[in-house]
């Protein structure tokens, strides 16, 4: 397989994003303009991607949080902006309350549409056991298994 990125910005220091061969997209800048598949995804915070504000808001009150909010990455809104053109494939994954209405991946495939990556599979949702995490379990499998499915979808695209 070609060059593949998965960025996954969380709001509580858990689950980051990477594993081996996977590029770093926080840093491998004009670099994933050439990527052959991207997976991004992002926590449903409020019913739906998180936007700046929600990231302040929860800086300012973190409530019941068990660990400070890790704040130090764009938010996927902001990442999806400044992604630069490609013309790879895509999909995107969500982690979320299994009860809760609205999402995050539309917002993402639609970011990572406008930006040229048309979409290789249907979006995925992890779900977490609580409003802190951690993931259901199961689902770091689920994860895993998706991850090999995407591979067979790209080689046979
Ligand atoms: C302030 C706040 C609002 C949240 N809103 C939602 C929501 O609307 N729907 C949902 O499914 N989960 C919601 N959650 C749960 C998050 O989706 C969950 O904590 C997140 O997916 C865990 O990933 P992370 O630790 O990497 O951020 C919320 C959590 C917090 C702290």
């Amino acid at each position: 397989m070609g060059k593949y990125c998965c960025y996954r910005p969380g709001h509580c220091g858990r689950h980051r994003a990477g594993r081996p061969g996977a590029l770093d997209c926080r840093s491998a800048g004009a670099a994933i303009g050439g990527a052959d598949l991207l997976v991004a995804g992002a926590p449903v915070l409020g019913f739906r991607l998180p936007d700046e504000k929600m990231r302040e808001n929860i800086k300012l009150n973190p409530g019941r949080a068990p660990a400070p909010a890790d704040l130090s990455h764009p938010s996927m809104r902001t990442w999806l902006a400044g992604l630069p053109k490609g013309n790879g494939r895509a999909t995107a994954f969500e982690t979320r309350l299994w009860w809760s209405p609205g999402g995050s991946t539309a917002a993402i495939l639609r970011g990572l549409q406008a930006a040229g990556y048309l979409p290789l599979a249907p979006a995925r949702r992890f779900i977490v056991t609580g409003a802190y995490g951690p993931l259901r379990g199961g689902e770091v499998e689920r994860a895993r298994r998706w991850g090999l499915e995407l591979g067979q979808a790209l080689i046979q695209a």
